[in-house]
């Protein structure tokens, strides 16, 4: 099954990705995670996306696109994927649709997690991320059995940098202008289910697994 998870940064799309990999056993494509993990490894793409992200700024269609072309076919995809951050823009939708197009694939769910701007505000000041492994935590909502912790290794969680509150609005400003258009776009393509996402973690879980069945 091929799903792409779209919603408002911060809406619960990497939260409800983790769930779906163990349910689905299909893997997770976030454009998020492998920038971080360019930025962290210092390669060129990693310096170019770096300067975009800090601001809250979308990294440019062409980047996204070239880093995304050789992914849908690596072999763990075979069974499906899990898009999560991608697409972000209507030419990066046609850019995956050329893609799918190439490999006679079609996504077959879209599911549009919604929650309202001031949540996901408060929602990011408390969020809290062990960067190897991208598990994710609230200090509320979600937190680590041991405070600053990682739940399976110990290891020390981080605060992502554009989760400070005037990036996170610039990046709702972004959101709401390049990214939701998607939602009409897909409409017509393939089926597009909505979840209202300030319902709690598990909940939103369990809106999803009614789609699934
Ligand atoms: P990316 O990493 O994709 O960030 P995002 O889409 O903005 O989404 P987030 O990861 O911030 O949030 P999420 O929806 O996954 O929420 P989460 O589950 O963590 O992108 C980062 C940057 O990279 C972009 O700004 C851009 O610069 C660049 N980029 C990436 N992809 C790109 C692309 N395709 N094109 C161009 N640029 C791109 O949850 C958030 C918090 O809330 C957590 O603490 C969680 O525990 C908590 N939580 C989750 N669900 C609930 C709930 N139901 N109730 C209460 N708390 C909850």
């Amino acid at each position: 099954m091929k799903i792409l998870l779209l919603g408002p940064p911060g809406g619960g799309k990497g939260t409800q990705a983790k769930y779906l990999i163990n349910r689905l056993n299909i893997p997770q494509i976030s454009t998020g995670d492998m920038l971080r993990e360019h930025v962290n490894n210092k390669t060129d793409l990693g310096l170019k996306a770096k300067e975009y992200m800090s601001a809250g700024a979308l990294v440019p269609d062409e980047v996204i696109l070239g880093m995304m072309k050789g992914r849908l076919v690596d072999k763990d995809c075979n069974n499906g994927y899990i898009l999560d951050g991608f697409p972000r823009t209507i030419p990066q939708a046609e850019g995956l649709d050329l893609l799918l197009e190439e490999l006679d694939q079609k996504i077959d769910l879209i599911i549009v997690i919604k929650v309202k701007d001031d949540n996901i505000v408060e929602r990011m000041g408390g969020r809290r991320v062990h960067p190897s492994s991208g598990r994710i935590y609230h200090i509320k909502y979600n937190p680590p059995k041991n405070e600053g912790k990682d739940d399976q290794t110990g290891e020390e969680l981080i605060i992502r940098d554009d989760d400070q509150e005037n990036t996170v609005r610039k990046r709702l400003e972004i959101y709401h202008k390049e990214t939701s258009p998607l939602i009409e776009y897909y409409k017509s393509r393939s089926r597009v289910c909505h979840i209202d996402g300030e319902q709690s973690i598990d909940q939103v879980s369990q809106s999803i697994d009614k789609i699934l069945s």
